[in-house]
């Protein structure tokens, strides 16, 4: 019989499984299609995500994750174990390891949940254990955390935008937004309804934010743009029209500013011996909804910080714990138990 060591950041947008050893496993949409009527899984992650939008009365989509929480623990389980079953991870096993990715200050009930959705996701893990995403962010990183010096990380993902300086490990200070992807899709729908008169969903909308989405535009950039198809809100007949990454950062301004803001006072509130070490190394960004063009460059213009470069930025939740995986040992301190105790030892 095998024992399993899996890690899992079950996002807003995205679900992300690791296995020791072999890295990214399970990189797909957080979403399930169920029958309205028994319940049934239709599909899940991408085949769920094609779906959105397109299906009939009797068919229900359901995102289980809002702004981060898991906030439908029955559909989270029910996507989970579909999920692992096709991974061919549901043994029967009980001796698997899981390290799970969980918002900054999860109470002791949520802890108890996420230790019940393993032990009945089909996973059997009886070893259950919780990381602080930007920490595990910090780590996929490649800062190393566990020093005493400040380093801020940025993490921009579907639902949240939270902003944490760490240190030795912990979080000495963080603001959790509500603002990510879906919001930046919706400010995108919006814009185009108001300035064009057409009606997109929300998968063109994604689709406009990922090949011309723009957080600032400099004197130099080229004006670019992309033909879409929406419903004319007039006529109700459809139209293509073409959107330009001007559009774009017009639609999500208002939502970047704030992002810009609230850098700016979590900067303002780090104790000075952090904040010099912050000014020194730059800030790390990362989450999906990070790769904006020209964010980094806003960010430096707006702080004076530096924007350091990460490698795949929307995995490094989960390439975090694959690191803490491989390393246990060095990073027990900063594992938190599913269950009562508060830290491993
Ligand atoms: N190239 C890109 N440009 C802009 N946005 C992108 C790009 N690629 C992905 N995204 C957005 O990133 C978001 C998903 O990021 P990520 O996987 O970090 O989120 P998540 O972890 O599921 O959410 P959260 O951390 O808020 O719970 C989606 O909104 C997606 O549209
Ligand atoms: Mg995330």
């Amino acid at each position: 019989m095998f024992i399993r060591e899996l890690g899992f950041d079950l996002g807003t947008s995205v679900m992300h499984i690791s296995e020791k050893e072999k890295g990214i496993i399970l990189d797909e949409s957080e979403i399930i299609a169920l029958d309205k009527a028994k319940g049934n899984i239709v599909a899940v992650g991408e085949e769920a995500y094609d779906m959105l939008e397109k299906t009939p009365p009797h068919i229900i989509i359901n995102s289980p994750v809002k702004y981060g929480v898991i906030a439908d623990f029955e559909n989270m389980k029910k996507l989970l174990k579909e999920q692992l079953k096709r991974l061919k991870m549901g043994n029967k096993a009980s001796n698997n390891t899981a390290i799970v990715s969980v918002p900054n200050d999860v109470s002791e009930v949520e802890r108890k949940a996420i230790y019940d959705l393993f032990v009945h996701s089909g996973f059997r893990s009886k070893r259950v254990f919780l990381v602080e995403k930007p920490v595990a962010a910090a780590i996929g990183a490649e800062v190393d955390v566990l020093e005493p010096y400040g380093n801020m990380i940025v993490d921009i993902g579907g639902g949240t935008t939270e902003i944490s300086v760490i240190s030795l490990g912990g979080i000495v200070i963080s603001k959790l937004l509500k603002i990510g992807g879906n919001k930046f899709d919706e400010d995108i729908k919006s814009y185009i309804k108001r300035k064009y008169n057409i009606y997109i969903g929300k998968k063109t909308s994604e689709k406009i934010k990922k090949e011309i989405g723009f957080a600032y535009i400099k004197d130099e950039d080229d004006i670019v743009d992309i033909n879409v198809v929406g419903r004319d809100v007039v006529t109700g007949l459809p139209k293509k029209i073409s959107v330009t990454n001007e559009d774009v950062y017009n639609a999500i301004k208002e939502d970047i500013n704030i992002i810009i803001d609230a850098i700016k006072y979590i900067l303002e509130k780090t104790p000075p011996e952090l904040s010099s070490d912050i000014l020194e190394t730059g800030v790390y960004l990362t989450g999906g909804s990070s790769s904006l063009n020209n964010l980094d460059l806003l960010i430096m213009n707006e702080t004076s910080l530096r924007v350091n470069q990460v490698k795949n930025p929307k995995e490094c939740v989960v390439n975090g714990i694959d690191i803490i995986l491989r390393d246990m040992n060095k990073y027990e301190d900063i594992l938190l138990s599913s269950k009562q105790e508060s830290k491993l030892k």
